[in-house]
């Protein structure tokens, strides 16, 4: 089987907490986050960007996550803000993907908001076939504005998510997949 598409069949998501590092270096990083944007684009916008998140910039924002769960939930223990500490921290590597989508005179920013899921599986693909392991997660912080703004997002940006990527310490098994017999019409 074409190696692509054997990939595809078998890709897993990895757990942050199972992803270890190293994670890319910074010109194999730049090579995933080249072949990530290389998506369709109705229009050449171009409606998405990359954060970077490593080591301290994680243990910073972690900081962030912590404090705002603490001011809305004021009896959570520490190891309840441990989890927000660690959200960013676990995998080596974190690369939050931005949709820029906004009205166009031509463009729907439907079709925008589908780029920039396009360019988040394509960085899960890309990492996977240079033989990391992935996550790409959302999470509450992606959905809260003081996590948007600590994070320097401009007012229309949304997150489309955080892919995670390091080694798996682990395989695991796989989840159930739909059966094609209730996904596919045939016209
Ligand atoms: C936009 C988006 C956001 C997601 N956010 C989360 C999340 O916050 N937490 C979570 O457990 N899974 C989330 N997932 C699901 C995982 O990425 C993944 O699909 C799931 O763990 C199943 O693993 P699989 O990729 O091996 O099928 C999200 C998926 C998408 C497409």
């Amino acid at each position: 089987m074409n190696a692509t598409i054997a990939l595809l069949h078998k890709r897993r998501s990895v757990p942050p907490a199972l992803l270890e590092g190293p994670g890319p270096a910074p010109e194999q990083l730049d090579d995933l986050l080249r072949a990530a944007s290389r998506v369709p684009d109705h229009g050449k916008l171009a409606p998405w960007r990359f954060l970077v998140i490593e080591g301290e910039a994680g243990r910073r924002i972690g900081e962030t996550l912590a404090a705002t769960h603490a001011a809305d939930f004021p009896d959570a223990d520490a190891a309840r803000l441990d989890v927000e500490r660690q959200r960013l921290t676990q995998a080596p590597v974190v690369v939050g993907v931005v949709s820029r989508a906004r009205p166009h005179v031509k463009i729907p920013e439907w079709e925008q908001v589908l780029s920039a899921g396009a360019v988040c599986m394509n960085l899960v693909v890309a990492a996977n076939a240079a033989g990391f392991g992935t996550s790409w997660l959302t999470e509450w912080y992606s959905y809260d504005r003081r996590i948007l703004d600590a994070l320097g997002l401009e007012p229309f940006e949304t997150m489309a998510g955080f892919v995670h990527i390091g080694h798996p310490r682990d395989t695991l098994s796989d989840r159930p997949r739909p059966d094609l017999a209730d996904i596919v019409t045939r016209l």
